[in-house]
Parts: C-alpha cells; structure tokens; sequence
C-alpha cells in the first residue's frame, strides 16, 4: 500500500521545517510526497534559494498568492487549493508553523476531509491581536495528528482539551541544524567575507508585524541597536526594508558598525547564529536556532512561545524596548547548556513513523 502525503508551504520558515521531513519521507517506501508552494514568498532569497540550497523537491504547484492582506492570502489559497486537491487527492495533508499559508491549508485539509498533520503544533503566546497567533489557534482547532516540539506544546493542548494523536516529537529545526553540520562550517566564510570575528558582533533580525507596523518600535530597536557600539550583521526581510524607507529611519542603520545585507541562506545564516556575541531578533526561528547553537539572545519581540529558551537562561525578552535591551546587553551570558528540551535531532523521524502507523490502520 503506498500513499500521498501532501505538503502545504508558503514562507521561508516553512522550507526549513519541510526540509528534514521530506527527507524522512523520501527514506519511506510507502510514501509519496508533493509540495504545494502558496507562493506568500515569492522572492528569490525568500524561496527559491531555500528550495535549491536545502535540496527540496520542486514544488508541483505554485498558488502566486503574494503579499496582500491576511484574508486575500488565505482566500486565494483556499480558493486553488479547491481544485488541487480534487485532482491529488491526498492521503494526508501536512502544514508547518503557523503563518497565513498554513492556516489556509489547515482549513482546506478539514473541510475536503483530508486528515491533517500540523508541524509545530501546541505552541501558543495567548494574544490574539499576533496574526501567528490566531493563525496557530485555527490550525490546532482542525488538526488530527498533533506533532508538538516542547513539553510546553503538549500542556498547552492538553489545556484545550486535546489529548488524542498528540505527540511530543522535537523540533525539526533542530533536525535540520544537525544534518547540516558540514555545510554550516563550510558557511562561515560569510564571517571573513564581512570582516567578521567570532564572537564581537550581533546578528540582528526584525520582522514580526508587532515592531515593523510602529515608527516608535522599530525606530527604539535601531537606535538600541546603534548604542550597542558594535558590529551588527543585519539580514534584512523586505517587510523592514520597507518600513525603514517609510519612516525615514535610514540614517539609523547607516554608520560604519552596520553590515546591512539582504537575506542570505540557511547554512550562513546558522554560522552567523554560532559565532555571535549574540543575537538580537524577534524571529521565532532564529530564537529557537540560539538555543540549538548556545548562543545567547535578546528578544525584542514582548514574548515568545519557546519557553523553554528563557528558563534556562539563553534567551531574554526586551521588547521593543530601548533601555531594557541596553540593560540585557550588559548582563548577557550563557545559559544552562545540554538540557536538550527542544529535542534530539530525530523528530522528523518520529513524524514519518507515525504518519505511516496512522494511515497503515486508519
Ligand atoms: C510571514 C509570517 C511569519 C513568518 C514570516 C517569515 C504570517 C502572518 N506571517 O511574515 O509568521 O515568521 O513570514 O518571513 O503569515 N515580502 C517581499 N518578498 C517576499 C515576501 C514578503 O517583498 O518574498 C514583503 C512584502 O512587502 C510583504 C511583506 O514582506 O507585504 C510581508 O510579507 P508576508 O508574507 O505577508 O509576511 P511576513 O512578514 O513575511
């Protein structure tokens, strides 16, 4: 008996997380897989570059949804997918994380009857005016396999009411920074390539709607970051790049501490993490990709769902918050090392042995 599992995607985070587990997949012979690609990235560091540098199958379709508002994303989406999954039918739908694309997916799967898996499942920040949030809320509210990273994950669901098919299996990001051993150190040439020493500079990202829809936060973190007096590797998302030329906030990132780049890659971007004095972001991936690496982190996020990151003493939540992030920088240090809780690096292993245990006696 074979069947068809298939992949619902969209943002550069979600290439990351199918990355580990369409190769589990590919290792199974009973299963099939195909990505549908939402297209909510649509530029070449944002997507194809992904695809190509972590090796992905090509995506069999792609919806072009681009940047719009949240409900024509979703809209178009579910109004393609109509037809997509009509002509595939799938044995299972997987959807990843919790932006748009996988709430639209999730939504799709349920009312098409399609069982659904959702990666990253449980996490919550219990504020629904986050889109991510609400975004995790629908997906949890129809899901039928729960794959949870953290301990943290499953009490949350099991708060809502969910106890069934849930499975505490590790984050697979974590999979992915173990499988990519080599190619991170090969990538830390990007250091010398900036001038760059180990440990004497922060890598910084800023792109979650919270900081970049405010002049007032955005414009705190930069001068924070400025007052910090030290090299600062800036990948920048286009969304900020935006935002900086909106509200005239270029000469904050313009004196000579600032390397100012556009997206780079996966590989560079975890030999960036590594070698930090630390990073300063409110990115969940790069929050979590801290942890993996022990590097510290400050947040400038108001929380995070990766508990577990802060409790024991790698990551530390400022805000968009000038004096407390100058506060945290000066204070920073390593937490506790080899606790392990988000994972051992075979959590896409996990998924694919029960995604099989599930169809083979449904
Ligand atoms: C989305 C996710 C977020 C995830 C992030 C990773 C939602 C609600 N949020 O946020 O959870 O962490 O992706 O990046 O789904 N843009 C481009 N080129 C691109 C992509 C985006 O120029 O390839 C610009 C556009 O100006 C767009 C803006 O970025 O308007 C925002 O893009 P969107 O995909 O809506 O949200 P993200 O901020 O990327």
């Amino acid at each position: 008996m074979s069947y068809k599992i298939l992949h619902i995607v969209g943002n550069r985070p979600h290439l990351i997380k199918l990355a580990p587990v369409s190769r589990a997949i590919k290792k199974e012979t009973q299963l099939k897989q195909l990505i549908v690609h939402t297209g909510q990235h649509y530029d070449e560091m944002m997507s194809d570059h992904f695809i190509k540098q972590l090796g992905l199958p090509t995506p069999s379709y792609n919806l072009e949804i681009g940047s719009s508002g949240a409900l024509r994303q979703m809209g178009t989406t579910l109004i393609k997918l109509e037809d997509i999954l009509k002509i595939e039918i799938p044995d299972l739908i997987l959807v990843y994380g919790d932006t748009n694309s996988t709430a639209a997916g999730a939504i799709a799967a349920a009312k098409s009857n399609i069982p659904l898996g959702h990666v990253e499942s449980g996490l919550r920040e219990f504020d629904k005016q986050i889109p991510e949030e609400v975004n995790k809320l629908i997906t949890d509210s129809v899901t039928d396999l729960f794959f949870v990273p953290t301990h943290t994950g499953i009490m949350n669901l099991k708060n809502e009411g969910k106890e069934n098919h849930v499975f505490h299996t590790g984050d697979v990001g974590l999979d992915l920074v173990f499988q990519s051993e080599k190619e991170i150190q090969l990538a830390e040439s990007i250091l010398g390539q900036n001038n760059l020493e180990k440990n004497s500079y922060i890598l910084m990202t800023c792109h979650r709607a919270n900081n970049t829809a405010s002049k007032d936060k955005l414009q705190a973190i930069l001068e924070a970051a400025n007052e910090l007096n030290q090299k600062i590797f800036f990948p920048i998302h286009p969304r900020t790049a935006n935002a900086i030329e909106a509200y005239n906030l270029g000469h904050l990132i313009s004196n000579v501490n600032w390397i100012v780049h556009e997206p780079i890659g996966f590989f560079e971007t975890q030999a960036l993490i590594k070698n930090a004095r630390f990073c300063l972001t409110d990115s969940g991936g790069i929050i979590k990709e801290s942890y993996f690496h022990e590097t510290p982190a400050i947040i400038t996020d108001v929380q995070t769902e990766w508990l577990e990151t802060i409790e024991e003493g790698w990551c530390h939540v400022a805000g968009p918050n000038k004096h407390k992030i100058l506060e945290l920088a000066k204070t920073i240090k390593p937490g506790i090392k080899g606790k392990k809780s988000l994972g051992d690096g075979r959590a896409s292993n996990k998924i694919v042995e029960i995604i099989v245990n599930f169809l083979s006696t449904k």
